[in-house]
């Protein structure tokens, strides 16, 4: 991946945009090139019903990347993440989110009183 990566000057942007071509969905997707706190900030309090992060999982970014989009998300909407098994991204995720508005689907880790069962 390096290797392409450096065929692309760097940026992930040219894979991301043949995937979407391909997937044939690049007409109907708007791409933010932003740092996710950035992109953030264009977005209305309330206005979004879902968002993925997946950037950064070292526990600071993820808790800053948490913050930034829990106030754009509609109640009842949905923030979601992967890697799990992350410690930062656990903490981070636990810090800014009230425990019983987190579930956890499958994080490959058996936390009491969270996952067990
Ligand atoms: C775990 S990878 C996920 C990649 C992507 N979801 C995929 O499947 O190809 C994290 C990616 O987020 C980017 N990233 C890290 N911190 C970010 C931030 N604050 N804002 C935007 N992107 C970030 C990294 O450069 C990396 O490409």
């Amino acid at each position: 991946m390096a290797q392409h990566l450096e065929s692309k000057g760097g940026s992930a942007l040219p894979f991301f945009e043949e995937n979407m071509r391909r997937g044939g969905v690049l007409d109907r997707i708007k791409i933010i090139a932003q740092p996710s706190v950035v992109a953030a900030r264009s977005f209305q309090p309330e206005s979004i019903d879902f968002v993925m992060i997946d950037g950064a999982h070292d526990y600071a970014s993820v808790r800053e990347d948490v913050r930034a989009w829990i106030s754009k998300v509609r109640p009842g909407g949905i923030i979601a993440g992967d890697d799990a098994n992350w410690p930062g991204v656990l903490i981070g995720t636990y810090e800014t989110i009230p425990c019983s508005e987190v579930e956890i689907l499958n994080s490959g880790l058996k936390m009491p009183g969270v996952n067990e069962g």
